[in-house]
């Protein structure tokens, strides 16, 4: 890669990967910029240099602070628990932050007032005055996209402020027809509002530049030509509150915009970590650092990462990143990652049914290739790869060779006699160290493979097992062992930054001490004894694979089965205390839309607005008595903490009040005018 040091002399390595948000948890999309990372962090690592990588949690803004609500904590105790969570996860699939923090921290905090304050200083930071939605109900300013109503170009209902889902047009809030807040379903009202923008205008030149100087991937690079083009606007960082996150020093009322101070955490964390380790902060961020910095991020983010970024970091007096490491997205069966086909697979889920996070390592480190392309996780394939590859070739070495070692040689090895097999296998070293480097691992581990194959074809050719069966081949039956583990040992090294649990084991089975890149001229010594050698390492089996995305689906059936009453309700149980009832979530609904099911005799399909994010689909025996346009728009009541119920034609998350008997029916309820969806009805 141009600009990057080619020399081994240690160089000193700062680097990131984005910090995942705080409202949810950690999926096999994330995986792929964790392991991305992690690979190369434990490369360079390997190489000699002195790397600290760094993460946390991205834990401000609406979304959290509206979940906390929900769920009845506050987003304190929200942030830690979903910090505990995501943590365990990353460290299950080997990823080895140096420190793993939080952008809630006292550091995060006082360096975003600290920078924010630089800014100002070089005359960054304006004030203007702008006109907001903002939920009268609710009283709070509506970020876009809690904002929906009808698309006004396809006419689509329920979008959300920013974009139509439907048709793919971009618009701002004010253009939807008949808007509603999806918070509390109240129709929002314009309001002025004071708001703090960082001056991007103004960095116009500095930014060329500096996304020119090679600190892009191409992709990227032409990317930021287009933004370019457009012209750059301000950058609006501040919101008023309510909101979770830092007040701005001096100004009461009002918040960074989280994606302020979100990077600012990766220094944050550095700082932490500075602090703990006794390491130089200023020397990682002064403007003239000789340090490096790299930032590794999904492709959604680069406008964030490439303008803002490097942008405040140099208004406000800091070092810029040396590069900036894009991926692209990770796609299931070559379509997007889905609920209803199991394909949105968690973290967790993976370890549970997969087990082994060396298997997924392996995969997508075949597969990425340092571009922005898009990967592909095909379930199959997966298997297939991962149980040719490492089982078939890679272990294959040792378990055919390292048996006879143990029983015909006391453990103890030959001398390792040159061989040309080998020799390329060391020859390789230097490109290999390339494709890591330029985070082509696809390339490098197809040159690690095909050494491998070259490997088994040396074990075949010499078949120690026929050796084995004639004494007066003792003496090469020793050396060809012994020149198979040689191999071995350096396809390890090669594959450790991917397998590194994997090369542990086998570090203790050669009996050597961690394996480094200057490891590779020190071959294993003659006399030297290993130790006996163990199953390294099973086949997928694709009835896990079966099961995980089983899994993923059964997610939501778990908690869909409406619980039986173990027994019959007994006689005295006609009352029932007031806290009985208040379990019974009811709430004033707003049908946003309503349909006939293909196939069902009685349902419709509701799509019910409670002032949620999203709304929910409850599927209601009123077929007989509704036409489904009357009821579009209306009001009811319904059970909005009902189990969810997976139904033939999808799943059902609540249930609508009607009333009923042979007098008629069914009647849905409206309630009185005033009720706005989201109301509690007690
Ligand atoms: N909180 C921001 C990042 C702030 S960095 C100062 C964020 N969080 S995220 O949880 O949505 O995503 C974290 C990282 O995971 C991002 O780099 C994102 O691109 C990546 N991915 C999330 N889903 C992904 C896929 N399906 N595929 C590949 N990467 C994905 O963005
Ligand atoms: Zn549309």
């Amino acid at each position: 890669m141009s600009g990057n040091p080619v020399s081994n002399a240690s160089r000193k390595i700062l680097v990131t990967s984005a910090l995942p948000y705080a409202n949810g948890s950690i999926h096999l999309g994330h995986m792929v910029e964790y392991v991305q990372t992690d690979v190369w962090v434990r490369f360079q690592k390997m190489q000699g240099h002195t790397v600290h990588y760094v993460c946390a949690d991205d834990t401000h803004g609406t979304p959290i602070m509206l979940r906390a609500e929900k769920e009845g904590v506050t987003p304190e105790t929200l942030i830690e628990r979903v910090h505990a969570e995501h943590y365990t996860d990353f460290s299950d699939f080997l990823v080895q932050f140096d420190n793993y923090y939080s952008t809630n921290s006292e550091e995060n905090r006082e360096l975003s007032g600290r920078i924010y304050r630089e800014l100002e200083s070089n005359d960054k930071i304006a004030v203007r005055t702008i006109e907001q939605y903002y939920d009268p109900v609710k009283n709070m300013f509506l970020p876009d996209r809690f904002i929906k109503g009808e698309c006004p170009k396809c006419h689509t209902k329920d979008q959300y402020g920013d974009s139509c889902e439907s048709c793919g047009t971009t618009y701002s809030p004010t253009e939807l027809i008949n808007p509603y807040s999806a918070v509390s379903g109240a129709t929002p009202v314009r309001k002025e509002t004071e708001h703090y923008f960082f001056k991007l205008s103004e960095c116009e030149d500095f930014l060329k530049e500096w996304t020119r100087s090679g600190t892009l991937q191409q992709e990227a690079a032409n990317k930021m030509g287009e933004w370019f083009a457009s012209g750059l606007s301000d950058w609006d960082i501040s919101r008023d509150a309510p909101y979770f996150g830092f007040e701005i020093p001096g100004a009461p009322g009002k918040y960074f915009y989280v994606w302020l101070d979100a990077p600012i955490g990766y220094m944050a964390s550095f700082k932490n970590l500075a602090a703990r380790e006794g390491l130089d902060f200023d020397e990682y961020w002064n403007a003239d650092s000789q340090t490096e910095l790299y930032h590794f991020i999904g492709k959604d983010i680069l406008y964030f990462h490439a303008l803002f970024w490097p942008a405040t970091l140099k208004f406000s007096g800091h070092r810029q990143p040396t590069k900036i490491f894009a991926h692209g997205f990770l796609t299931v069966n070559g379509e997007k990652m889905s609920k209803s086909r199991g394909t949105f697979i968690t973290a967790r889920s993976y370890l549970e049914h997969v087990k082994n996070p060396e298997y997924l390592r392996y995969y997508y480190a075949a597969k990425l290739n340092g571009t922005m392309e898009d990967i592909d996780l095909n379930l199959e394939d997966f298997m297939a790869r991962v149980n040719s590859d490492l089982v078939g070739k890679y272990i294959n070495i040792a378990s055919r060779t390292a048996g006879f070692i143990a029983k015909r040689f006391d453990g103890v090895l030959a001398e390792v006699v040159d061989n040309p097999v080998i020799a390329e296998l060391r020859n390789a070293a230097e490109s290999i160290r390339e494709s890591f480097d330029k985070r082509d691992t696809a390339r490098a581990l197809r040159d690690i493979m095909a050494l491998a194959d070259k490997a088994n074809a040396y074990v075949a050719e010499n078949a120690p097992w026929e050796m084995a069966k004639q004494p007066e081949k003792n003496t090469a039956l020793h050396e060809v062992c012994t020149a198979s583990l040689e191999m071995f040992r350096l396809l390890t090294l090669y594959l450790k930054p991917v397998l590194p649990k994997l090369a542990q084991s086998i570090e203790i089975f050669l009996n050597i001490e961690p394996l480094a890149w200057r490891d590779i001229a020190q071959p294993l010594a003659a006399g030297h004894r290993i130790e006996a050698y163990q199953h390294l390492i099973t086949r997928v089996d694709p009835k896990q694979i079966e099961a995980m995305v089983e899994a993923n689906k059964e997610s939501l059936q778990a908690t869909a089965a409406p619980a039986e009453p173990a027994q019959p309700a007994p006689e005295e149980a006609s009352y029932i205390s007031i806290d009985d009832f208040t379990k019974v979530d009811l709430r004033i609904a707003r049908i946003a839309n309503a349909e006939h099911v293909e196939g069902a005799e009685k349902l419709l399909r509701l799509t019910l607005d409670i002032g949620e994010e999203k709304p929910r689909q409850v599927f209601a025996g009123i077929k007989a008595a509704y036409d489904p346009e009357s009821l579009k728009g209306r009001l009811t009541v319904m059970v909005a903490n009902l189990a969810p119920r997976k139904m033939k034609f999808g799943l059902s998350e609540g249930m609508v009040l009607a009333a009923s008997d042979e007098r008629g029916g069914p009647f849905i309820l409206s309630p009185d005018s005033g009720a706005q969806p989201g109301m509690r009805v007690k």
